[in-house]
């Protein structure tokens, strides 16, 4: 029946609606024509929506009404879906989009969860699920139906700015979160987005959109995975890669937007572009002549919505003109303006186009206990030498360094507004308030300012222990350009300062990436946490890790290196010929308060996958979770394979003592390679052989044919 809807209206549209639908503007233009918020203007709204037909709309990192509040915003979207519903001369609704990528986080009031790379080191898709239903619903409850998240990319190469906006550098871990989270957005009839389609996360340099160039081989084994988990989740919609790939502008590349995304993967829904992406083709890229060829390069290549063109109604007439001249078929019109009202079918705008103003409040509400679980799950233990945690035998422990009371830096970029530089307006506690409120009756935790020398000496000799809490400010695409991967030099120094005060020191550590440390303050601390960017729940979760509440059982979803110099460098490279140095903390690294072993039992191919029962043990005094990880080690086959590759994992939780059987299942295609040459445009396949698979120290083979 939605087929036969979007036919119907079709076939009542004009050419100039069906571009409208085409076309989306930031939420300023019916504000200001321009990029300035305040409140929406009549005749704007009159002339971009009824009369245009502008089929949706956004707001990028910020951008919405002011105050932005919930109910601000859920009557914002309400006031332009009336314009599009009751004006436009079809009725169609309006499809409003948002970059809701660790909550609703352009609203003030709505909890942030951990940016995905933290969500990433939880290893737990449940859980993940869990935060982006949550994220749905409060996005359904303001009217906000499209969703620019999750981001797809892996996270290969730490010196990249968005790095903390992916799950990691692992396919298959992300994979399953990237799944994860479109199911739970689309569970509240939510689309996703899956971002940014592709080869985005490699830029050359680290620099983002620099260009990208991947081999075939690796596009297939490593980039499109996490797409591909995504896509068979179900998520409606599809963002162009910003950058180029191999030497083309993706939003120009009709191989990977077409060919690759519907012919190969089989792909239904819209595909939009990234923010003027078209305009750059012929001012950034330089790739096009003109506008008018940058639009049919782009059009033709399979974009289907484009997203804040610089110029709408050049763009509009561009569109129109190219059409008529026969240089973007009708077809193709039908097919893109098709995709967005099946969209809108699909996630029953039609029928309920307008949200409940008053349940937008009551959704919104702080989501803490989620958050909570969330932040906690995803703490990492990297160093805890001589059981220094938990904390169990302090009477007074001092807090200090920047990242203790600065909200911005538990928060990251994409927090109120697009950089982070607002993200202290949003809901929740410091790391220091958090600690303060979640010590034990008979612990004192007191704070000193980091820049306060003398204060700071005092203030160490009283206390029994030090925690110090490190990080970075936030950043977010354009600003997390140029990292050095090294924190300010101040914040070394407040290390090495502390560390020669004698007393013990946990490092907690609130960064999107791993960081660079110089060899004289690094591994000093008797203990390190690292917390990724936490967001509201932080010093909460903190709290419980520090002082023994809860077993941090957060894996590493990326190799840390030693030294910069050695990025990218993932954990399934190919072999090194020469011996190069070990990572700092190798990918799915993570330390327990309590110890587990492995015992692996025989493994098995079926038709489908490789199956292996591995026996897990907590063989020490307190309960805790792990997270057990299955690799695969390739047999000699004519060609180079990863070193290693994950193909299964689970988390468990485990009681001191406990025992039990997990049966662990990899998919066959975790197995694939793309044979032949690397130009070779064949996919991926299992060659047989016989496979070394290892948990922890353990292996056993496995005749795969
Ligand atoms: O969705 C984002 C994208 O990730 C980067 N450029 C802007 C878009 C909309 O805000």
């Amino acid at each position: 029946p939605v087929e036969k809807r979007v036919a119907d209206l079709l076939a009542r549209m004009t050419l100039e609606e069906k571009l409208g639908q085409m076309t989306q503007v930031a939420v300023s233009k019916l504000m200001s024509d321009g990029w300035g918020l305040g409140p929406l203007r009549g005749e704007l709204l009159e002339r971009y929506l009824v009369q245009r037909g502008i089929g949706s709309v956004l707001s990028g990192g910020g951008m919405g009404p002011v105050p932005n509040t919930p109910r601000a915003w859920a009557e914002m979207t309400n006031a332009l879906q009336r314009a599009a519903v009751e004006k436009g001369r079809l009725g169609i609704p309006l499809l409003y989009g948002v970059d809701a990528v660790h909550g609703h986080n352009n609203v003030v009031g709505a909890t942030l969860y951990p940016h995905n790379l933290g969500l990433a080191a939880t290893w737990n898709p449940a859980l993940v699920e869990q935060v982006a239903r949550r994220v749905g619903q409060e996005l359904r409850a303001t009217g906000t139906l499209w969703n620019f998240a999750p981001v797809a990319d892996l996270g290969r190469d730490p010196r990249w700015g968005r790095f903390y906006e992916t799950f990691g550098e692992d396919p298959l871990l992300a994979g399953s979160l990237v799944a994860a989270t479109v199911r739970g957005l689309q569970a509240g009839r939510v689309a996703a987005t899956l971002k940014h389609f592709t080869g985005y996360g490699q830029p050359l340099g680290g620099t983002d959109r620099s260009p990208a160039f991947l081999a075939p081989r690796t596009l297939q084994e490593v980039w499109l995975p996490p797409f591909r988990a995504g896509l068979e989740a179900g998520a409606l919609t599809v963002m162009a890669n910003s950058g180029s790939l191999n030497g083309v502008p993706v939003h120009a590349s009709r191989y990977l937007l077409t060919d690759v995304l519907r012919g190969q993967m089989g792909f239904k829904g819209v595909v939009i572009s990234d923010w003027n992406d078209i305009d750059k083709l012929v001012g950034d890229h330089k790739a096009a002549a003109g506008f008018a060829e940058a639009v049919a390069l782009s059009v033709n290549a399979g974009v289907d919505v484009y997203m804040v063109p610089m110029e709408v109604e050049r763009y509009l007439q561009t569109l129109k003109e190219l059409v008529e001249a026969g240089r973007i078929p009708r077809a193709r019109v039908d097919e893109a303006a098709g995709r967005v009202l099946r969209l809108k079918f699909e996630l029953g705008l039609f029928e309920r186009p307008y949200a409940e103003v008053a349940e937008a409040e009551k959704v919104v509400e702080a989501q803490r206990p989620l958050a909570k679980q969330a932040a906690l799950e995803s703490v990492t233990l990297l160093e805890n030498a001589a059981s220094t945690l938990p904390l169990t035998n302090v009477r007074t422990l001092l807090v200090t360094g920047p990242a203790a009371t600065d909200k911005t830096m538990q928060m990251g970029g994409w927090s109120i507004d697009w950089q982070g530089k607002e993200g202290a307006k949003a809901p929740g506690a410091t790391v220091l308030e958090g600690l303060q409120k979640g010590a034990p009756q008979g612990v004192k935790v007191a704070y000193a300012d980091p820049k306060d020398a003398r204060a700071l000496a005092a203030a160490v000799r009283a206390s029994d222990a030090v925690v110090v809490a490190l990080g970075e400010k936030p950043y977010a695409e354009n600003e997390g350009n140029n990292l050095t991967g090294e924190l300010p030099a101040e914040q070394y120094k407040l290390l090495r300062d502390l560390e020669a005060m004698g007393k013990p020191v946990v490092l907690v550590l609130l960064a999107g990436r791993p960081l660079a440390f110089p060899a004289d303050a690094w591994l000093v601390p008797e203990a390190i946490l690292m917390a990724y960017l936490p967001g509201s729940e932080a010093g909460s979760a903190l709290a419980d890790v520090l002082f023994g509440r809860h077993n941090p059982s957060g894996r590493l979803p990326f190799t840390w290196p030693k030294l910069f110099g050695q990025v990218p460098f993932t954990y399934d490279r190919y072999p090194d010929i020469y011996p190069k140095a070990e990572p700092l903390y190798p990918f799915g690294y993570g330390l327990s308060y309590t110890d587990f072993t492995y015992r692996l039992q025989a493994a098995r191919a079926t038709a489908t996958a490789v199956e292996v029962d591995v026996e897990v043990r907590n063989t020490g005094k307190r309960a805790g979770s792990d997270v057990v990880q299955l690799y695969t080690r390739f047999p000699p086959l004519g060609l180079l394979a990863p070193r290693e590759r994950l193909v299964a994992f689970a988390k468990v939780n485990l009681e001191p003592g406990q025992t039990r059987t997990l049966k662990l299942t990899a998919p066959l295609d975790r197995f694939a390679l793309v044979p032949g040459d690397v130009f070779s445009l064949e996919l991926p396949r299992v060659l047989p052989g016989r496979y070394v698979l290892r948990v922890g120290e353990q292996t056993v083979g496995v005749e795969v044919r």
